[in-house]
Formats: structure tokens, C-alpha cells, sequence
């Protein structure tokens, strides 16, 4: 049983294999959090300290008791009205105007299984994996309910946490901020690590000490965003990739986020994770319910690498769903960096007859195949084959490709819309735009109302009539700005306009899943500006960045690969000189990074030498013999990029019996010292063989000395080993 209440003191504890989570429902009825982190037994209610606080104040039930403050003591589900001035989780404007609140324990159940959030894409179990505790909580005055959810998994060391709003009182109400994760920590140094970045460099890594105040991270976009990814770890001050306690928060959501790590007075910490209160208002009238998007949480106590494990194993199998989830993802061509938008249907098929030629199994036409789309000034949101600029049919050219024994998968942006396109002139009022202001472009494009259904429903029936006309394995949806003008004409309430767009977002991914139960979808969002837990539920990869410059990749992939398994980051080698920087990269290294990931090429064939097209014949040869491993295994990072001369990573099966090791120069000098590569997870006293160069090692030194990069002349050199157990 990993959920366990224990009736006399009303403590709750979940147990995973490596952590336990305990909270209690005190004499008051407040929820309070007791512990998180390496398993234990016993009751921790002992780590709850009381004193007269001053400024401090106490719930009007403590009676003279000056000492019982919720300003100090941990929570489950702080709101504003109680007394603590801490950042809160949860802040309703009710009916007389008020915003004060006070959720008390009221009941709860434990069921098997893992919950589902209706409209939302939440972590999946069967019940025999996980187990699902609900708290009821109410406000006495307003009747408003709250019932917390806390999905746990027992083997994968995961809890889950989300929350259900009711508005159980007789008049409307606003929410103004809804967090599904709350962590108090009554002591403690710890280290925020966020991961910020700007299209073409998503994702760098961050770390710094919480410190007194608050420090916040977010997107106020519309979309989880380039710029802050709603991921958050947190770090004791000493934890490294192998040793130390850590934190996992991943928000399963792709719409506008908060992040907040928090010191307060005494020294403790609190942690928030959940939608984003900017832009947020969000009306229930009396019954109605919200759904909080959940947060997904992990603890472990031997560093980094295990929590990002813990992270990839639980979104690999019980995030992704679909045909794809566990299999090695098809070797795509995509034609955006081989030629934009200048194409026809005869130069698409010359693509795949190199692609056929060179032994890759997809073909993608990317932008500019529908409307009038030659650039991208206009035609977004015109979803109809543009057969005149292809020469022939979809249908006809897609029959064509497969004949070659190449897969076909197209391009779609359903949110994005020109000014100058047929469905913005006949529906002007479907684009989010404010009455009587100029809205704001980007990319020249506005963003289509999601937030309404009969805006879904056109959109929807124009891209089944487009993916019905052929054989079509495959969808990339892209979506290239942030939102503005948040102002829909199907509400008068603007203030539920951003999450409702997420809802409709969701609920046309699910419909497009349900529909086309075998179609691969990718995610984009300009590269990496939705790579988020919430896509993957619908889409096992997203394309990690507009930048495929395989040394600006190494960062981005490394900063990536904290949260979210290898599998679902798509990566492609592309021409050089690279189209983002002008760099010049070895092809062996572009191969070695884009392994990496779910693998691809973004460039034309036609214009390699014989010689290259050999080596992609042999990469993808090599990308198949390795991509189960890949795609199964643990994966480790030996080097941090942002520090040190190489970048180093590993993929190594769960039973230690083989394992692929990566590595990249980062710098060359003259006279060089010699950069060792150590290994991890490997098998303690075994031996291992390495195929390049033919020789068996003692596990035991490669985890602790490491293995000697050669060092050669040149810019950018990759090496990669592989090594299987003796
Ligand atoms: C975005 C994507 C690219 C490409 C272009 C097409 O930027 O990230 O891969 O599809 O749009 O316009």
C-alpha cells in the first residue's frame, strides 16, 4: 500500500520505492506538510515547532494560543486569508468581494489507480502501478471546495498533484491564482535550478541559491515558452549530478505558468509550481468546477541524474501515449532548411528520392504547401492543398514518395492565421485581438481564438479534409508566436481567455489522436518554445529548437535532458554552413549530437558529395543499431557544457549490460590537456568491451578515472563509444 492514513492523528503518508510524503490534517483542520523525501517510516509531526510569533497572526479559532501562526507552519494548500503572507497557492475573489479564505480538512478517499483530469493531459497508471489520494477541503464561509489530488507511483519514485475547484456557494466567484504544487520545507539551504533561454537557445541551465525574497520564473505567453520552461529542480546547496537531495516539479501544461521559490522570515522554504496569475481571473458560478493542470513531482536522494531519470521513465511510459510511445521514431527528412518555402511537388519528391537513396524512412514537407504561402507574410490559416504551387495533388504526390518506400508527414500551424489570408478576411473576429486597438504581430501573424469551439471545429474539419486526401504518417504542429491581445468575443469574462485556449488546444489534439490513432505527432513550437509535459501526452516529440547548430544543440539538449526523455527531442543534422550561426561542424559531430535525440535531417541531399551521402547512409545505419538503447536506457550527463571543454553524455540499459557514451569538443588550444571522460552506472567490478577501439576496461576505472579523449586537431570532434558487459 503506498498511501496510507492513519487515523488517530489524521497523518497522510504516500511511499514510493526511494521517497515518502507525509501531511497531516491538524486539531484545526488545516492541512499541514509534515516531510518529502528519502522513505521513512513514523510520524514527522515532530518537525512542527510552535512560538509567539511577532506579526505573525493566528486563525481566530487558536483561541490565546499566540504560538499557532499559519505565516510559519508548512502547508499542503496555503490561500490568502489565514495569516500567512507567504506566497499562496491558491487566491479566490468570492461573491461580497473579499479574498480571504480558509480551507479545513473535511474528508478524503484513497482509490487504486491514478486520476484523471477531464480536458487536461495528466500522468497515466493502471491500478496495480499507482494509487490516488483525494482531500477534501471547504471553506465554511463560502462553501467553496477544494479537493486535492495526489497520484502516486510507486515504482517510478513519482507523486502527482492537481486540484479541483468547486464553487459550491450560491454566487460567482473569481479565481485568481490556482498552483497544483505546493512544497514547505521548514529548513534547509537549497538551490533553484530553472532553465531560461530565447528562441534558437532554449533552455540554459540556471542555478541559485533561494534566498530571501521571493524568485519567480513564468510565461505570461500563452505557451509554456522559450523563455522559462515550467520545470523547476530544486537542489540542496551541495547536490550534484551523483550525490545529494533534489526535487523535481514539472508542470504538465503548455499554457502561461508561475514558478516561485521562496525564503521566508525564519528560514524555510516554499516552492509553487501552477498556472500563472497574470491574465488570470477566472469565473465560477455557482457548481461550476476548475481543473488545476497537474504537477508532476520527484525526490532523490543520490543526485541530479536519478531525478532526471526518474522524470524521463515516468513521461516515456506513462505520459506518451500512442503507436510511437515505445517505439524508435522513423528517420526523418524535413524539407524547412533544404528549401523554406520554395519548393514544388517534383523537388519535394526529388527530396525523397534521396531520402529513399540514403536509407531515410520519412519525408516531411514543412511550411508553405498550402494557400497562397511563399513566404511567410501570408496564407496561415488557409488550410487547403495549394496544387498549383505542388504541380499535382497531395494525394498524387504522396502516392509517389510511398512508392519509393518513403513515409510522408506535412506541416500545420491550426493557431496561427495572416492578416492576409481567406479565413481572416471571411472570419476577422476568430483572431484575439482587442475591440478598437491595433493588435500586436509577430512573424506578421495574429493567433487564432482557441478558446472557442466553433473556431476549433472549422479548423479541425479543414485539416482532417487534408490529412484524409492521402497516406500521411506523420503531423508536425508548429506554432510560432506568443499570445497577445488576449480578448475573446466568445466571453465577457477576458480573465479565463488564456486557459480556456489551452483547454481548446487540448481538445483538438485529442480529437486529431483519436481520429488519426497512427499518425506521429511532433510538436513545435519555433523549436523549443512548447516543450513542456502537457505536449507530450499528445505529441511523443517536439522538435528542440530552430537552432540545429550541432554546438549551440549540445547546450539546448543538455538543459533539455533534465526533464524530459531523449526520445522526445527531435533532433536533425543540418547543412553547414549552419543556417543559425555560419558555423562549420564537422558531419560526424552534427550525426553524434542529433543521436542525441529522435533523429532527422533538415538539409537538401542534392547538394552533399558522394562521400557525405555515405556517411548518412552509415549514421543512420549506426542511429538504428543504438536508438532502442536510446530510447530505453538511463541517461547520464558526464560533463555540464556551460563549464567544462567537452560535452559528454550516456545512455546505458537499465541491467548495465551495454552503453553508448557520446562526447564533443567543445574548445581546442594549443598543447592541450587531455580531457577523461568517467563513465557512469556501469556494472561495479564487471568488464567492458569497446567496440571502437577493440579493448576491455575495468568498470571500476572507467566510472573512476574515466577514459581519455583523444585530442585532435580541429574544431568540434565527436567520439562515440560503445561498450557492452564481458
Ligand atoms: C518554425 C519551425 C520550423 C519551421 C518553420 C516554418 O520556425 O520551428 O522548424 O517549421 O516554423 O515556418
Amino acid at each position: 500500500m503506498s498511501i496510507i492514513f492513519s487515523e488517530n492523528d489524521r497523518v497522510f503518508t504516500l511511499h514510493t520505492k526511494n521517497t515518502t510524503y507525509q501531511m497531516k490534517a491538524d486539531k484545526h483542520g488545516f492541512l499541514l506538510h509534515l516531510y518529502y523525501g528519502r522513505r521513512t517510516e513514523g510520524c514527522m509531526d515532530y518537525l512542527l515547532t510552535y512560538a509567539d510569533r511577532g506579526f505573525s497572526g493566528n486563525p481566530y479559532d487558536a483561541g490565546k494560543d499566540r504560538t499557532y501562526s499559519m505565516d510559519v507552519l508548512p502547508q499542503e494548500l496555503p490561500c490568502q486569508g489565514t495569516g500567512d503572507y507567504r506566497n499562496p497557492a491558491i487566491v479566490i475573489k468570492n461573491t461580497d468581494g473579499s479574498y480571504d479564505s480558509g480551507f479545513r480538512y473535511k474528508g478524503h478517499n484513497i482509490s487504486e489507480g491514478k486520476y484523471g483530469i477531464p480536458g487536461l493531459p495528466a500522468v497515466y497508471a493502471s491500478g496495480d502501478e499507482a494509487q490516488t489520494l483525494e482531500i477534501y477541503m471547504e471553506d465554511a464561509v463560502t462553501k467553496v471546495q477544494v479537493t486535492l489530488l495526489y497520484g502516486v507511483l510507486p515504482e517510478l519514485d513519482i507523486i502527482t498533484r492537481s486540484a479541483v475547484i468547486k464553487n459550491a456557494g450560491t454566487g460567482k466567484i473569481y479565481l485568481e491564482k490556482a498552483q497544483a504544487a505546493c512544497l514547505d520545507f521548514v529548513n534547509g539551504d537549497y538551490d533553484l535550478i530553472s532553465f531560461y533561454g530565447r528562441h534558437t537557445m532554449e533552455r540554459n541551465v540556471q542555478r541559485m541559491p533561494v534566498a530571501h525574497g521571493t524568485q519567480s520564473v513564468g510565461s505570461r505567453r500563452g505557451t509554456s515558452s522559450h523563455q522559462y520552461n515550467p520545470m523547476l529542480v530544486l537542489a540542496g546547496s551541495k547536490t550534484t549530478e551523483d550525490a545529494g537531495s533534489c526535487y523535481a516539479l514539472s508542470f504538465v501544461y503548455s499554457g502561461s505558468f508561475k514558478g516561485e521559490a521562496e525564503k521566508d522570515q525564519f528560514n524555510q522554504t516554499r516552492v509553487l509550481l501552477g498556472l500563472s496569475d497574470d491574465l488570470f481571473s477566472y469565473p465560477l458560478e455557482a457548481d461550476d468546477v476548475f481543473y488545476v493542470p497537474e504537477v508532476v513531482m520527484s525526490y532523490s536522494s543520490s543526485g541530479l541524474a536519478r531525478l532526471s531519470q526518474n522524470l524521463h521513465i515516468c513521461f516515456r511510459t506513462h505520459l506518451c501515449r500512442g503507436k510511437y510511445k515505445d517505439c524508435v521514431r522513423p528517420v526523418l527528412l524535413n524539407s524547412w532548411e533544404a528549401s523554406y518555402f520554395n519548393f514544388t511537388g517534383e523537388s519535394i519528391y526529388q527530396l525523397a528520392k534521396h531520402a529513399a537513396d540514403l536509407g531515410i524512412d520519412m519525408l516531411v514537407m514543412d511550411d508553405g504547401w498550402f494557400g497562397k504561402r511563399d513566404d511567410d507574410y501570408s496564407g496561415l490559416g488557409d488550410w487547403y492543398v495549394n496544387e498549383e504551387k505542388l504541380g499535382e495533388s497531395l494525394g498524387s504526390l504522396i502516392k509517389r514518395i510511398n512508392s519509393l518506400g518513403v513515409k510522408f508527414g506535412i506541416w500545420f500551424e491550426p493557431e496561427g492565421v495572416n492578416e492576409d489570408s481567406q479565413l481572416f478576411r471571411e472570419h476577422p473576429d476568430w483572431a484575439l485581438t482587442v475591440p478598437d486597438r491595433n493588435p500586436v504581430r509577430s512573424r506578421y501573424q495574429l493567433v487564432l481564438d482557441f478558446s472557442r469551439k466553433e473556431v476549433i471545429d472549422y479548423l479541425f474539419d479543414k485539416m482532417c479534409r487534408v490529412l484524409d486526401q492521402g497516406n500521411i504518417e506523420y503531423v508536425k504542429w508548429d506554432m510560432n508566436r506568443s499570445l497577445s491581445d488576449c480578448y475573446s468575443r466568445g466571453t465577457k469574462d477576458q480573465g479565463r481567455v488564456q486557459y480556456d485556449y489551452v483547454l481548446g488546444l487540448y481538445d483538438f489534439l485529442e480529437r486529431l489522436a483519436k481520429r488519426y490513432p497512427d499518425i506521429l505527432i511532433e510538436g513545435c513550437s519555433g523549436g523549443g518554445g512548447r516543450f513542456d509535459a502537457g505536449m507530450l501526452y499528445y505529441a511523443p516529440q517536439t522538435w528542440c529548437s530552430d537552432n540545429s547548430d550541432a554546438m549551440d544543440r549540445l547546450f539546448i539538449q543538455y538543459g533539455t535532458s533534465f526533464g524530459y526523455p531523449m526520445s522526445a527531442v527531435a533532433a536533425h543534422v543540418s547543412a553547414v554552413p549552419n543556417h543559425q550561426t555560419g558555423r562549420i561542424t564537422p558531419f560526424h559531430t552534427r550525426g553524434t549530437v542529433a543521436m542525441a535525440g529522435s533523429f532527422g535531417y533538415e538539409l537538401d541531399p542534392g547538394k552533399l558529395s558522394e562521400e557525405e551521402k555515405q556517411q548518412i547512409r552509415e549514421q543512420i545505419q549506426n542511429y538504428k543499431k543504438y536508438a532502442p538503447l536510446a530510447q530505453n536506457g538511463l541517461y547520464y550527463r558526464l560533463s555540464d557544457p556551460f563549464r567544462d571543454e567537452i560535452s559528454a553524455w550516456e545512455f546505458i540499459s537499465e541491467d548495465a549490460s551495454e552503453a553508448l557514451v557520446s562526447a564533443v569538443m567543445l574548445e581546442i588550444h594549443g598543447n592541450m590537456p587531455v580531457n577523461y571522460v568517467r563513465l557512469k552506472g556501469l556494472e561495479a567490478g564487471a568488464m567492458y568491451y569497446e567496440k571502437e577501439s577493440k579493448k576491455t576496461y575495468a568498470a571500476d576505472a572507467l566510472m573512476e578515472t574515466g577514459i581519455p579523449l583523444p585530442v585532435q586537431m580541429g574544431d568540434y570532434h565527436a567520439y562515440q563509444m560503445y561498450f557492452t558487459k564481458v
